[in-house]
């Protein structure tokens, strides 16, 4: 609630609710005269943030990158959503990278896309250089959903990140507990913002990080597959924009 606080006093006009469904952020923060998007898993957690005063929801599929809620893909949740919610606008989330997904979006009823993985590799980013290449060469089957390896401060937040040494000995090793992963609590690289960095820290490594970028969580959805240069976020629009207007006036 504080940080919700901090937004309506300066006066953030969206304010994006994820995860907790809780009726009270919601109205907080309408009252304090923001819209509210709500980041839906299914079609009934979409209704009910519509019921406690949603403005609009981000339908996000199994696709996407970071955390992830549910376990539809984006292409069975959209239509869902829309035909549960009426009126109130949906933003297609999870794998939309280009315009030909911006178009399926569009077709599927949804208003928007909401796109994270394709900006990860735009000029305006602060993240590593040695990330925005792994991801430049990643496919669509270099991801992984895991339900409880980074420790991101909270149990049960499923995530997807880019498969790298650290996932792969956590599930050669048989997927074991927080508390018996390997190498738990090794250094394995350092920012001057966060101090130090062990293995399996919810950190996205910055320009300054120095280490083993490669052994650090570098969140992404399986759309990775269509980040393929590094652009500015303008000209990323303008593209997926333009892609999506051609296959609509076709
Ligand atoms: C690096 C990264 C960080 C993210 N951080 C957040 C976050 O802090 N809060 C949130 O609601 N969603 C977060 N997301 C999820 C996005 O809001 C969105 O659902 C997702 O990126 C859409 O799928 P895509 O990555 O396939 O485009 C993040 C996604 C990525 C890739």
């Amino acid at each position: 609630m504080e940080q919700l606080d901090a937004c309506l006093e300066e006066n953030v006009p969206v304010i994006s609710i994820f995860w907790g469904r809780s009726p009270e952020f919601i109205a907080h923060a309408r009252s304090g005269g923001a819209k509210v998007i709500f980041s839906a898993w299914d079609a009934q957690s979409a209704a009910e943030a519509v019921d406690h005063g949603a403005h609009a929801i981000c339908a996000q599929g199994w696709e996407a990158g970071g955390h992830v809620r549910g376990k539809v893909s984006t292409m069975a949740l959209v239509p869902a959503v829309v035909d549960a919610v009426g009126d109130t606008p949906v933003i297609a989330a999870g794998g939309i990278a280009d315009g030909r997904g911006l178009a399926a979006a569009l077709a599927l009823g949804a208003s928007a896309a909401w796109i994270g993985t394709r900006f990860l590799s735009a000029k305006e980013t602060c993240i590593h250089p040695d990330y925005v290449a792994r991801l430049i060469d990643a496919c669509e089957t270099d991801t992984g959903y895991y339900d409880n390896l980074f420790d991101v401060g909270w149990p049960n937040a499923p995530h997807r990140a880019l498969q790298n040494s650290t996932t792969k000995a956590w599930e050669a090793a048989g997927r074991p507990k927080p508390g018996q992963r390997p190498g738990e609590g090794d250094t394995v690289a350092s920012s001057p913002s966060e101090g130090k960095v062990v293995r399996y820290q919810t950190f996205s490594p910055d320009t300054e990080t120095t280490g083993d970028i490669e052994a650090v969580a570098m969140w992404c959805g399986q759309g990775v597959s269509m980040v393929r240069k590094v652009q500015s976020a303008g000209d990323i629009v303008l593209e997926i924009a333009d892609e999506a207007r051609k296959i609509i006036s076709f």
